[in-house]
C-alpha cells in the first residue's frame, strides 16, 4: 500500500535514509542523521505542499518517496525533483516502481510539467527504474560530488509529464 507519510513514519523513514547513506552512494552525505532532522525535512515538504509518501507492507514502512523544489526561484515551480528509497532487504520486488508511479501521478495532479531525478552514475538500478518510466538523461556532470574521498558523477534524468 502506498499512502501519505505521517509523523509516526519518520523514525522508519530515518532508518531507511541512514542505511542508504551508510551503504550506497545514492545520497551524497557521509554522516547519518537523527530523527529530528528528518522531522524538520518532513514538515518543510508539507509546508510547501509537496508529498512525502510511504510504501507499507504488513504494517511496516518498507520504502518512501518525496518530491520538492528542483532549484530555488518561482521560475522553477513547474519542475520538481524527487527521491525514492526502498529498505535494502526488499529491493527488486517492485516497491520502488509503485512509489515512483505514485509520485508521477501526484506531480501530474499538481500540474507540474517536469520531474527530475538526480542519480549517481553508478546506480544502475535507479537509472534502470527511471528509464522504465520514460525518464531520459538530460545531463551527466563529472566529479560534482565527493564521498569518502572519491569523486562522483551525477546523472540528471527528466520526465516530461
Ligand atoms: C533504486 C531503488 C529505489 C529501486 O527500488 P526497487 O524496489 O529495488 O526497484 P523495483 O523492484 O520496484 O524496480 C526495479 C526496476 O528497476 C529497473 N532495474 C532494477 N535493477 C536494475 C538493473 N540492475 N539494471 C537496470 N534496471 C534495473 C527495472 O526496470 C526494474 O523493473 P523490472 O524488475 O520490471 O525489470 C532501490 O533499489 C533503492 O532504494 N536503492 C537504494 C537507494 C537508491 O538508490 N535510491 C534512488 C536514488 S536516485
Amino acid at each position: 500500500m502506498i499512502r501519505p507519510a505521517t509523523a509516526t513514519d519518520i523514525a522508519a523513514i530515518t532508518a531507511i535514509y541512514n542505511d542508504v547513506i551508510s551503504t550506497t552512494n545514492a545520497i551524497y552525505r557521509a554522516d547519518e542523521v537523527d530523527v529530528s532532522e528528518r522531522i524538520a525535512w518532513y514538515e518543510d515538504k508539507l509546508a510547501h505542499g509537496f508529498p512525502v509518501i510511504v510504501a507499507e507492507q504488513q504494517g511496516q514502512v518498507v520504502g518512501y518517496g518525496v518530491f520538492g523544489s528542483f532549484r530555488f526561484g518561482e521560475g522553477y515551480n513547474h519542475t520538481v525533483e524527487h527521491s525514492v528509497h526502498v529498505a535494502s532487504h526488499l529491493r527488486g520486488q517492485g516497491i520502488g516502481k509503485k512509489i515512483l508511479e505514485d509520485l508521477i501521478d501526484r506531480a501530474r495532479r499538481q500540474n507540474r510539467l517536469i520531474m527530475v531525478a538526480a542519480i549517481d552514475s553508478t546506480n544502475t538500478q535507479s537509472i534502470g527504474l527511471h528509464v522504465a518510466y520514460g525518464f531520459v538523461e538530460s545531463a551527466r556532470m563529472p566529479r560534482v560530488a565527493k564521498k569518502h574521498g572519491n569523486f562522483l558523477d551525477l546523472v540528471l534524468m527528466q520526465l516530461e509529464l
